[in-house]
């Protein structure tokens, strides 16, 4: 997991901040990148390491000194070339590079007229229905009324009229989950049971919600004003009466559903469908619930819970909420998805993104089709076969040896089982999934209530389908992720895109550095705070013994207390007993680095004039140190600081390369560090 968690997406556990604000116009230097795709010749090689060296001193502040605070000399100037604003992107970062990079691409196909396939055209039709739609147009307005109108109206229009009797908010969004997949207030989900992949189970808990980072609550309210007031004709007053209800009431949901520091394992329980029916009966009827969802004839005997505490506190809640209250609330999120939200001069780019939001799948597998090599995938491989040698070396050593040799042992086991996924969706049945579809070039409305019909169907279906584990396509395509459940490590498309971090043509450094961190970091997830919780085939079966146990938490601790010692934004990071992500940062650029190490030391020095790089006076060594902090280059509008750093389980960019670094000898060593410099502290944390 790179990214931020999210209490649903715990069922599987990785998010991207990138993700909640990766919008903006696409700079130039990359707008002709599929043509310099082909130069190879020795020439072009000199510009490309040229351009890289450009970019990367681009970044550097060379004021400061790497001793004293390594991430403000690597990233000191990343702000002025990609500044955060108030208004537009709150955050950026390196992945969100990559994600408009990859974005650029799909544009240039959707614009252009080469489609290969009846499949590629729907999704172009797809495209054009999105550049011609308009709030304006009565059309627009009529394919939603339709919409609404389903689920008993919209309060906030229809006004006394509204029939507040008729309304029960538990039955509208389990028909709302059923037809659209829309997970609205209560979310049920379909996956293998975490303790046994044999078999399914169904899963009841709060819905994932994306937009967990707090925008400030003032501009959200004025916002949704407004959006009711254009789209609807609901006076001013009015708007921002209700507006004002709803976001209160989104916000109050969403803080029941956050359990931080609470592993997936302890947080789910499993009943019996009847006791729940009968412990729950003045509130809800779960049983009527699970049906209207899954169908009558799919509901299952037991079910998991997952944040009981959350199910509790919000049917307390809601018990409490006037009923127009709750409509307006389902209804604006039932509508939220058909929204048109771009701004001046954004309409590509925008209807962009909501294709590939919608086809995340189809839209990863047909953009990789047009740049997939198979020496880069060899490379990726081969990066990660050396990730994890290194690591099983370590573990046969005697460097691990506060893990008892059993459990050790274990460890090298479930090591040998991880496997690496490149999520290219070659095996994706496509064609069941769209095929049916009719698309209207004119109606956005319709096309998109089509696309989500077929996903909610196909999304039901996986009950009857052999257990998996739940995939979150949209955070999947660009942040690579481990899934406890499967035990193995997926890498998105996007991230193989030629001349970003790494490329053949770069020193080797920048791979390890960063792709041989990245892969490094998600193997760890496996032998982490939860993960280790879990066997060799991803089944929750705690396999480590008491003393091993007890010395993994001492040593955990070290890195509560010494990220909690942080400030960012002018407060302390919260002290969190999860520590996963910081363990998993610590020991993947340890690993990286020993594994740069080894493949150093096998090459005739005559290759090592490659690792240099000109224009930039630094050794192979501190080249790697460079591309790993450079990976971590960002900048956070100040206002959200905080929330950052308190809503997500990763630590904010600049503690991602001051955490890890100034715990590792090596990097102070390579970097000539003395014993008094801030990045080379006394005491060091370490788990792995
Ligand atoms: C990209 O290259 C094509 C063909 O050489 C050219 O027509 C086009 O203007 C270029 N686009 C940009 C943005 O430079
Ligand atoms: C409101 O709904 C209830 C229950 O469905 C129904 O009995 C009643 O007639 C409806 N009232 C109006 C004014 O439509
Ligand atoms: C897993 O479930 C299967 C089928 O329901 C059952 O036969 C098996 O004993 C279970 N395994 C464990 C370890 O509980
Ligand atoms: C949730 O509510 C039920 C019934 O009211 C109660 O038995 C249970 O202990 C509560 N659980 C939590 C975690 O609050
Ligand atoms: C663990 O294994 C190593 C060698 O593999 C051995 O030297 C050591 O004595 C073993 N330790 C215990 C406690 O058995
Ligand atoms: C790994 O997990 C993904 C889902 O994230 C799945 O599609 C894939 O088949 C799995 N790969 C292996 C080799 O188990
Ligand atoms: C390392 O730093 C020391 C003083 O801190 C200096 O004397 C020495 O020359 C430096 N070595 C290199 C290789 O820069
Ligand atoms: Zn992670």
């Amino acid at each position: 997991m790179l990214g931020r968690r999210l209490n649903a997406a715990l069922l599987l556990a990785i998010f991207c901040l990138a993700a909640a604000t990766a919008t903006g116009a696409m700079p130039a230097e990359h707008a002709n990148a599929t043509i310099r795709d082909d130069l190879t010749t020795e020439y072009a090689k000199q510009i490309i390491r040229q351009s890289k060296v450009a970019e990367m001193k681009g970044m550097l502040n060379t004021r400061i000194a790497p001793c004293d605070d390594f991430y403000s000399y690597a990233c000191g100037n990343w702000h002025r070339q990609n500044p955060a604003q108030l208004f537009g992107d709150i955050m950026t970062d390196t992945f969100q590079l990559i994600v408009k990079g990859f974005d650029r691409r799909l544009q240039r196909l959707l614009q252009s007229g080469s489609m290969q396939s009846e499949l590629e055209q729907k999704l172009q039709s797809f495209y054009r229905s999105c550049l011609v739609a308009d709030v304006h147009d009565a059309h627009y307005k009529l394919a939603l009324q339709s919409i609404y109108r389903e689920y008993g109206g919209f309060p906030v229009i229809e006004g006394a009229s509204w029939n507040a009797s008729s309304f029960s908010w538990w039955r509208t969004v389990a028909d709302i989950q059923h037809k659209y997949g829309r997970k609205i207030i209560l979310a049920v989900d379909i996956m293998a049971d975490i303790k046994n992949h044999t078999l399914n189970r169904v899963y009841l808990g709060p819905p994932d919600n994306k937009q967990t980072i707090s925008i400030l609550t003032s501009l959200e309210t004025k916002s949704l004003a407004n959006y009711l007031m254009l789209y609807f004709g609901v006076d001013e007053r009015l708007a921002r009466g209700t507006a004002t209800k709803l976001i209160k009431l989104q916000r109050d949901l969403d803080d029941g559903s956050i359990s931080q520091g609470i592993s997936l394992a302890d947080d789910l329980t499993l009943y019996s469908v009847a006791e729940l029916e009968q412990r729950y009966a003045e509130l809800i009827s779960i049983k009527e619930y699970l049906g209207l969802v899954l169908g009558q004839e799919n509901v299952p005997e037991h079910i998991y819970i997952y944040s009981e505490r959350y199910l509790n506190k919000t049917l307390k809640k809601l018990q409490k909420t006037p009923r127009d209250t709750i409509g307006n609330f389902v209804i604006w999120q039932l509508l939220e998805t058909y929204q048109i939200d771009y701004k001046p001069n954004e309409l590509r780019s925008w209807c962009t993104e909501q294709t590939k939001k919608h086809f995340a799948k189809l839209t990863d597998h047909m953009i990789y089709e047009r740049y997939r090599s198979p020496a880069a995938e060899a490379e990726v491989r081969s990066v990660w076969q050396q990730i994890r040698e290194t690591f099983r070396q370590q573990l046969a050593g005697d460097k691990l040896d506060w893990i008892a040799n059993k459990t050790r042992e274990l460890v090298i086991n479930k090591l040998d089982h991880m496997e690496l996924h490149i999520n290219s969706y070659d095996n994706e049945d496509f064609e069941g999934l769209y095929g049916e579809l009719t698309m209207d070039k004119q109606n956005y409305v319709h096309n998109l209530q089509q696309v989500l019909m077929a996903e909610a169907k196909r999304s039901l279906r996986r009950q009857h389908n052999p257990p998996t584990s739940l995939e979150a396509t949209d955070v999947l395509s660009f942040t690579p992720a481990y899934s406890i459940l499967a035990n193995n490590i997926t890498i998105p498309v996007a991230l193989l895109q030629p001349r970003y971090f790494w490329d053949a043509d770069y020193p080797q450094a920048l791979k390890y550095g960063t792709l041989g961190y990245l892969l490094a970091h998600e193997m760890i997830h496996g032998f982490d705070d939860e993960g280790r919780s879990y066997d060799a085939n991803g089944n929750l079966a705690p396999w480590w013994d008491d003393k091993s146990r007890y010395e993994f938490e001492e040593k955990r601790k070290c890195f509560q207390a010494q990220y909690h010692s942080y400030k960012y934004g002018g407060a302390r990071l919260p002290e969190s007993v999860q520590q996963s992500e910081n363990i998993a940062d610590n020991a993947g650029v340890k690993l990286a680095y020993k594994a740069y190490q080894r493949w150093l030391e096998q090459q005739p020095p005559e290759l090592l004039q490659q690792e240099q790089l000109a224009g930039l006076e630094l050794s192979s060594r501190q080249l790697f140190f460079l591309s790993y902090a450079q990976l971590w280059c960002d900048d956070v509008q100040s206002l959200f600081k905080t929330s950052v750093a308190t809503s997500d389980d990763h630590a904010p960019g600049m503690y991602r390369v001051i955490g890890p670094l100034s715990n590792f000898q090596e990097f102070s060593w390579v970097y000539n560090c003395s014993q008094q410099a801030p990045m080379d502290p006394e005491f060091k944390c370490a788990v792995y």
